[in-house]
């Protein structure tokens, strides 16, 4: 009996903590909104207070990636600083007054937060509310099968050890003298603890809305997803031989390395408008995505107000006289047409946000690394202070044609190195507060300071 119970508990245990991630609420958002934020912001979301009002929030963010909001919301300043166009028109609006930074907010309370503001500003009823209900939607089904094939294997093992349960007890039984029994798969399946164990389950994994959580288990060592534009690291970094912090300037200075903006790109693709593999399909994506006429060589100053028609007007013919050397589309040839088509729907394809359908605003590349909320990991401390080159984390990115995840970014691995590495102890100033070491290396009771020494194995340091 005592293996049948440690059976279930592992199993309770184990789709507890899938469900532990509780999808956003208005009822969390509300709480943690009169906590935070309403110190600044107007609990109506109408007013200004020493913070904008919030009303509306929505639309103002819909030209960005929401992973920009939720930047936004943990550390403004670092994304002012970042150049987000967002960020810098809020900031000269509102300067000198920063916002508090909210670094331990997760993803789902700020969710949360945002259906409170929603709510409020349109004081509907109340009521627990799905966030993009069908954004999510179409991830789901995938992860369905996720949750379905852990089920099975759930059974599965449940089965295995009732087998084991029946053989020991079979053993007692032919010492009693008693018939041994032998329970088959569909026997067991339709015991009353399996069943009420199945309802349970499925109702659980069901009704289990954040697909999050799943999300993120793809997410794993060689994640090599797909991106809007073909952009080659073996191009850049290697063949042209780009320093990595060109791009990813705010490695050395901040939390994130965060990826370039299309502007970034432009200071050199103002100038190199045909990639000599993909022609204008990819660079072409640049342009559309900031407002770049490569025609007339200039930005298009109102850009933000122009129609798809005319956007796909002007790229059309861009891309048109690569293919035809002819300046209107109707003089071109049925091939030249088509094939202006097909590029065109890749740029649409990558450009246009489903949400707005807007193709103006930033290139929402597809994230390789993800660590989980709890965990807390610092690009300065590590690029900056640490000394670490981007490759001993990331592979040899100048030689990757797409990037993937090298490192399984797993907590043992964070540990192993820092049970190895020796910080740079002599030559910086950051490690003067560490004096007793200093002694002792000067002592020679000690030969080298690792970072565990530091404090790198503190289970605080890494989680929120
Ligand atoms: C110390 C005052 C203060 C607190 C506390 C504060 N904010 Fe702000 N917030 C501001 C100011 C000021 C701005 C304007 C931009 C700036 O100064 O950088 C702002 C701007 C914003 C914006 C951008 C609004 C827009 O229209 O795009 C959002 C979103 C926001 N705050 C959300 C929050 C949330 C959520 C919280 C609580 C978790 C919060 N703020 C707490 C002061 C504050
Ligand atoms: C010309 C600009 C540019 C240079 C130079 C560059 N990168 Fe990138 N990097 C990007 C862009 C754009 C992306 C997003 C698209 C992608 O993932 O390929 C990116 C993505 C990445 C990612 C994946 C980020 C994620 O989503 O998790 C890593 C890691 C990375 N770069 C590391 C490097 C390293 C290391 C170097 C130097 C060897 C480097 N990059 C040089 C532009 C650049
Ligand atoms: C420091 C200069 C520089 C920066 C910054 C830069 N590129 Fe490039 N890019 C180049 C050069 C040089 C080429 C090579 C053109 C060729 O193929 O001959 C190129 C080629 C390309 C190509 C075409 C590849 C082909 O062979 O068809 C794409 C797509 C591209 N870049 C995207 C980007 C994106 C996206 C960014 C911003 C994240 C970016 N580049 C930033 C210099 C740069
Ligand atoms: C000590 C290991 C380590 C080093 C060194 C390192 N990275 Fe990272 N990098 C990570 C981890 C871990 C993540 C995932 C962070 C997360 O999800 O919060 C990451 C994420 C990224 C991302 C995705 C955006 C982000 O910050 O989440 C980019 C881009 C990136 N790294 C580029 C670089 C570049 C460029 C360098 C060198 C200047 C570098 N990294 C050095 C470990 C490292
Ligand atoms: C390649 C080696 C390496 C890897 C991998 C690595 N670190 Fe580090 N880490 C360092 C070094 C070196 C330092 C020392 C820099 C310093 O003194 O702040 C450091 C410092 C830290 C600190 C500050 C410790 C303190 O006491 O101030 C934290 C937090 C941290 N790392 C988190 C992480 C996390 C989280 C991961 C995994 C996602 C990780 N590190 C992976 C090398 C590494
Ligand atoms: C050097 C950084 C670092 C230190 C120190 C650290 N952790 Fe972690 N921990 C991580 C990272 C990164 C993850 C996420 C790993 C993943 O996504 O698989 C993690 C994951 C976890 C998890 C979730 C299990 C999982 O695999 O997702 C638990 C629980 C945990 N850590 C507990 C602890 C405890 C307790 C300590 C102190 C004894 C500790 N950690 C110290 C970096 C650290």
């Amino acid at each position: 009996m005592l293996l049948k119970r440690i059976c279930w508990v592992f199993s309770f245990v184990f789709l507890a903590s899938l469900a532990v991630q509780a999808a956003p609420t208005i009822e969390e958002g509300k709480n943690l909104f009169t906590a935070n934020c309403a110190a600044c912001h107007a609990k109506n979301m109408r007013d200004n207070l020493t913070g904008p009002a919030l009303a509306g929030l929505d639309d103002r963010w819909a030209a960005y990636p929401r992973a920009d909001l939720y930047a936004w919301i943990r550390n403004s300043q670092a994304m002012v600083a970042s150049g987000h166009p967002r960020a810098v028109e809020l900031w000269n609006q509102w300067k000198p007054t920063p916002m508090n930074s909210f670094t331990g907010l997760t993803d789902d309370q700020i969710e949360s937060i945002v259906l409170y503001i929603n709510d409020a500003a349109t004081a509907k009823p109340q009521g627990p509310v799905t966030p993009e209900a069908s954004a999510d939607g179409t991830e789901s089904s995938g992860n369905m099968w996720l949750f379905a094939s852990l089920a099975l294997i759930l059974a599965l093992l449940a089965f295995a050890l009732m087998r084991i349960i029946d053989n020991l007890g079979n053993i007692t039984r032919v010492q009693a003298g008693e018939v041994p029994v032998q329970r088959t798969f569909f026997q067991v399946l339709t015991t009353k603890g399996s069943i009420a164990f199945l309802v349970f389950a499925l109702t659980l994994i069901f009704g289990y809305k954040t697909v999050d959580n799943a999300t993120r288990m793809g997410r794993s060592q060689n994640y090599q997803p797909d991106q809007p534009i073909a952009f080659s690291h073996k191009l850049h970094a290697g063949a042209n031989k780009i320093d990595c912090q060109y791009c990813h300037d705010s490695a050395r200075r901040s939390k994130h390395s965060l990826i370039p903006g299309s502007n970034t790109c432009m200071n050199c693709h103002a100038a190199v408008k045909k990639g000599t593999q993909t022609g204008t399909s990819e660079i072409t994506k640049i342009f559309a995505s900031i407002g770049f006429d490569p025609i007339a060589n200039k930005y298009i100053p109102d850009y933000d107000g122009w129609s798809e028609q005319q956007i796909a007007d002007l790229y059309k013919k861009w891309i048109g006289q690569e293919y035809m050397s002819a300046n209107s589309l109707a003089a071109m040839n049925d091939a030249g047409r088509s094939a202006v088509e097909t590029q065109w729907e890749g740029v649409l394809k990558a450009l246009k946000d489903d949400s707005n359908g807007r193709i103006q605003g930033p290139i929402e590349w597809v994230r390789v690394h993800n660590l989980p909320d709890h965990a807390y990991f610092n690009h300065a401390q590590h690029v900056a202070i640490g000394q670490i080159a981007c490759q001993k984390c990331h592979g040899t990115v100048e030689e990757m044609e797409i990037v993937y995840q090298y490192s399984s970014l797993g907590m043992g691995w964070c540990i192993n190195c820092h049970r190895e590495t020796e910080v740079k102890f002599n030559d910086n100033e950051y490690y003067k507060q560490y004096a007793r070491y200093h002694e002792e290396l000067k002592a020679g009771v000690r030969t080298k300071v690792t970072v565990a020494d530091i404090g790198g194995l503190e289970c605080q340091k890494c989680h929120y």
